[in-house]
């Protein structure tokens, strides 16, 4: 197939590129950090790239936490208009087939078990309660301690920040052109992704990105809160396998389906830290209690469905995986 991957000189797109080759696929790279640049807000670039495309990767966004509202404009110019743009080419082109990259951020914080009331859907957390180091966010009917769980694609969805909106945004775009033309659209919704060419720390990178440059500094990782937050840390290896999957795959017409793609394997960001300045050797990760609004306590995946739907399992383990990444390349941001 020939496929245009839109931020395909990214982090990600250039696994998702390596990937594509690899199994013989054409990759064709759209990327505004090439030279010369492509933006995929710009429809007569699109238009050009996406002569003969059987699929799109559509890996481009600006990417980050997104905490503030002053680069609220520009988040939704690249991830929203971007997408928008994009998508009416695409129907006007024909090509009816369409990866996005998504994000477990659509979930803000992620699902929570309160021994009386089930399942409950904590808000965001008060800044009083943070200043206090009352991390854990409590029932938000009888402010019971909760029991973290796993978070499935059909939870409902609570953006936090601008970024996560734009994202979340980008599905309902995509889901309205599936509908429009009776293309497929499927949406890979990555947790942490990190490995080889990750970004060095910008203050749009991940945690695991924060901690490796740190420690590249010789610096010890700080870690936020008390360290005891949970996220899924899913290898970039195989979030690209996961692209091809879901390109090779067929997948529903005029629907968007949406997959979490996560390791299946929890661990704490303190875990995580110990791992990388372990396998880097040293030092030691320091817990500072600070705090970052915005964040959510716990967020891992359920990633059955992608197992299940498109027979996709990750290969690359958790020490395995920090092992490699303390060793590896950064991407200059
Ligand atoms: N890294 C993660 O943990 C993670 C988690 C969830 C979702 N995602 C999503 O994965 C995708 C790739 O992210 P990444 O981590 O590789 O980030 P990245 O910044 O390395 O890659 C994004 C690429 O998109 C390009 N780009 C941005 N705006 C563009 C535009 N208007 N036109 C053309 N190209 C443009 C950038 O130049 C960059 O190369 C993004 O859609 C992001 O939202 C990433
Ligand atoms: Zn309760």
């Amino acid at each position: 197939m020939r496929v245009l991957v839109t931020g395909g000189a990214g982090f990600i797109g250039s696994h998702v590129v390596t990937a594509l080759r690899e199994r013989g696929h054409e990759a064709v790279v759209f990327d505004v950090r090439e030279d010369p640049g492509a933006d995929v807000r710009d429809p007569a670039a699109v238009r050009r790239a996406l002569s003969g495309a059987d699929a799109v990767c559509h890996q481009a966004a600006m990417v980050g936490l997104g905490d503030g509202v002053a680069d609220a404009a520009e988040y939704v110019s690249h991830n929203d208009l971007g997408t928008a743009v994009l998508l009416a080419a695409m129907a006007e082109a024909g090509v009816r087939r369409l990866v996005l990259a998504g994000s477990m951020v659509v979930y803000g914080e992620g699902r929570y078990e309160c021994p009386r009331h089930g399942v409950v859907r904590p808000g965001p957390r008060a800044l009083a309660d943070l200043r206090a180091g009352r991390f854990e966010p409590p029932c938000p009917a009888c402010g019971a301690d909760l029991l973290p769980g796993l978070v499935g694609e059909d939870a409902p969805t609570d953006p936090r920040n601008v970024y996560a909106t734009t994202k979340l945004a980008q599905e309902h775009l995509a889901a309205a052109w599936a509908r429009c033309t009776g293309g497929s659209a499927v949406s890979l919704r990555y947790h942490n992704v990190y490995g080889p060419g990750m970004p060095r720390d910008t203050p749009y990178a991940g945690v695991a990105s924060f901690f490796r440059s740190a420690l590249a500094r010789g610096e010890a990782p700080r870690v936020y809160e008390d360290g005891r937050q949970r996220r899924d840390f899913v290898h970039v290896r195989d979030v690209a396998e996961a692209n091809l999957a879901a390109v090779e795959a067929s997948s529903p017409t005029g629907a968007l389906t949406a997959y979490n793609t996560g390791s299946g394997d929890p661990h704490t960001v303190g875990e995580m830290a110990r791992a990388l300045a372990a396998a880097y050797g040293g030092p030691e990760p320091v817990v500072t209690g600070e705090f970052r609004l915005g964040d959510v306590r716990h967020i891992t995946a359920d990633s059955a469905r992608l197992r299940d739907g498109l027979g996709w399992k990750p290969a690359v383990g958790f020490e395995e995986g920090m092992a490699e990444f303390a060793r590896a390349g950064m991407r200059a941001a």
